[in-house]
């Protein structure tokens, strides 16, 4: 449509991203073969391309966590860490991202013996670089898996405590990510607690594959200013009035739910329940080399879908810059 420049030219901020949902089936090859991974014996491994078109094929939300944990056990050294988030800049650069708030998923390689500060290092030098290069300002927010026991992500939380991330820049806040329905927000309220004490941001992922009681346990038992997803929350109109007195920001990832079949068609996505309500939230790309759009790609299928205005985008994208976790100079470069 006619404002598909417009949308190509916006300042975009990226507030729902996995680092490690950005590794690409030839990136994923490639350190297979450096570090002499074994991928699994099964014809989906075959090539980059039968991987790539497994993924248009997922059922659900741990059918995709498979793929997701298995993929990325070829990420060992602080390099790969680092080409990997260097890699997914460079996109974000080319989308018009000037900000981006990236999630990581420590648990994932600490398990494989791939240490923390291995994993840390090289995302830090990749945002250094991002920052000098392509002026693009990177967050990191270090999320706990919920499907582990919770001991290990306590063992996690004890590390990032001591290494004081949460408090000298490091790190920008805290989530928790991974199959969510089995496991509800009332399991991780002491962990919440302990990492709140630092003062940092809090948000967890909350809506995806679960209802909208999950959003109000998350912001009531975890104290989250965030909830990432959210897209539960089309079905409660009592919530969604609270989330926009509270203006509490949702960080929706329409083309990732369609991906993981949480809503039928890209049509079925809340954006006009959200601009109706007054809801703030962004769009974002979640796990773009898994579900094939960055998110440009994400913009653009908004504006096919829904036709919004000029009005309707100024409106999202000043709420998402505002709602950021950067400073408030920075904010108002972007802007
Ligand atoms: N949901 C839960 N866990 C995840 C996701 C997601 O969308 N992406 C990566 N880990
Ligand atoms: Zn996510």
């Amino acid at each position: 449509s006619s404002l598909h420049d417009l949308i190509e030219a916006l300042p975009k901020v990226e507030q729902h991203l996995h680092i490690e949902g950005t590794l690409e089936p030839e990136l994923l090859f490639s350190l297979a073969a450096k570090n002499s991974v074994a991928l699994p014996d099964d014809p989906v491994y075959a090539s980059p391309e039968t991987l790539r078109d497994r993924y248009q094929r997922f059922t659900c939300l741990d059918d995709f966590l498979h793929y997701y944990y298995l993929g990325m056990s070829v990420l060992v050294t602080e390099a790969d860490f680092e080409t990997l988030a260097w890699a997914y800049f460079q996109k974000a650069a080319r989308d018009k991202v000037r900000h981006a708030e990236v999630f990581f998923d420590p648990q994932a390689h600490t398990a494989r013996g791939v240490s923390y500060d291995t994993v840390v290092a090289g995302l830090a030098a990749a945002k250094k670089r991002a920052q000098a290069e392509l002026a693009i300002t990177v967050e990191y927010i270090v999320c706990i898996l919920r499907h582990l026991p919770l001991p290990e992500s306590d063992a996690l939380v004890d590390t990032v405590l001591d290494r004081g991330h949460l408090t000298d820049g490091t790190l920008v806040g805290f989530g928790m990510v991974s199959s969510e329905k089995p496991f509800p927000p009332e399991l991780f309220a002491d962990i919440y607690a302990r990492v709140a004490r630092t003062g940092t941001h809090l948000t967890t992922h909350a809506g995806e594959e679960a209802p909208a009681s999950f959003i109000t346990a998350s912001l009531e038992r975890l104290g989250v200013e965030r909830i990432d997803h959210g897209l539960a929350a089309a079905e409660d109109p009592a919530l969604l009035a609270s989330l926009a007195r509270n203006r509490t920001l949702l960080t929706l990832c329409p083309w990732s739910n369609v991906a993981l079949k949480n809503i039928p068609r890209f049509e079925d996505a809340p954006i006009r329940a959200f601009l109706d309500a007054g809801v703030r939230f962004s769009v974002n790309s979640d796990d773009p080399a898994y579900f094939g759009a960055y998110v440009q790609e994400v913009y653009c299928r908004v504006q096919d879908t829904f036709g919004l205005s000029v009005a309707d985008w100024d409106w999202i994208v000043r709420g998402a810059v505002e709602e950021s976790w950067c400073s408030d100079e920075r904010k108002a470069e972007i802007l």
